[in-house]
């Protein structure tokens, strides 16, 4: 099966030195795509800036914002069976980027900003794709997870309260629950990311086999 997996945060420019971003450090994609390889899958990796190192064979493409994430998904789905969404896209980017650094008395007091597009929203009609997606929450991650499951049309959410110590941006562990269009709700206990990658891995394999995409 082609996995393409999503990881890191993305940075959304003020001017050349300054970007509005988030605290995702890609271990969870990471993680996924690590665990897809192992289980012998094809994968691409579409990361944001992140200090890790590629996992062996996997195919990185490096990339900033959100619309270059979008593009490089784009690029990648045709060819992709599951898609795995563990990115902290940023929803909003300044209206305008400056193209050299601003001066200090040059910087407005308030920044406009305009919407990213929703990368996942966006690929609702591709048909037998297996999309997953995460859900970082700070309260009621249960409800919020079962909301971006029906609006974003997902295989399978992985609910992630971003508020404890041992999961969510940065930790090597990760406490999530796994929110399928069905209204089920299974919570899985704290464990490393890696193992909860292989959850999600076996998740895509069962859901691709029931839509006859491919073995
Ligand atoms: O990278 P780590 O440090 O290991 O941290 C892991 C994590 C906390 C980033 C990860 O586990 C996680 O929860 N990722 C989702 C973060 C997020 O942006 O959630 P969200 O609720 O804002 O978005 C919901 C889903 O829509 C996500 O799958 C997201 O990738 C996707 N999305 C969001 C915005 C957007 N414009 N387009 C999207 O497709």
């Amino acid at each position: 099966m082609r996995f393409v997996v999503t990881a890191g945060p993305t940075r959304e420019h003020i001017d050349p030195v300054r970007f509005l971003s988030n605290p995702s450090t890609g271990r969870m994609g990471f993680a996924v795509a690590r665990a897809a390889r192992k289980a012998g899958h094809e994968v691409a990796l579409i990361a944001g800036p992140v200090a890790l190192r590629t996992p062996p064979g996997v195919r990185r493409v490096d990339i900033v914002s959100a619309r270059d994430m979008l593009a490089a998904v784009q690029a990648e789905i045709a060819r992709a069976d599951v898609l795995v969404m563990t990115a902290a896209v940023a929803d909003w980017r300044p209206a305008r980027c400056a193209k050299t650094k601003l001066k200090k008395g040059a910087m407005p007091d308030t920044i406009k900003l305009v919407r990213n597009p929703d990368i996942l929203k966006s690929l609702k009609r591709v048909k037998g794709l297996v999309r997953i997606g995460f859900a970082a929450e700070t309260g009621l991650p249960d409800a919020e997870a079962a909301r971006k499951c029906r609006e974003k049309d997902l295989d399978l959410v992985v609910g992630n309260d971003v508020t404890r110590a041992d999961s969510g941006f940065g930790t090597a562990t990760n406490r999530v629950s796994l929110v399928t269009p069905d209204g089920r709700v299974r919570h899985l206990p704290l464990m490393s990311k890696l193992a909860v990658a292989r959850r999600i891995v076996a998740f895509a394999e069962e859901a691709t086999k029931r839509k006859g995409r491919c073995q």
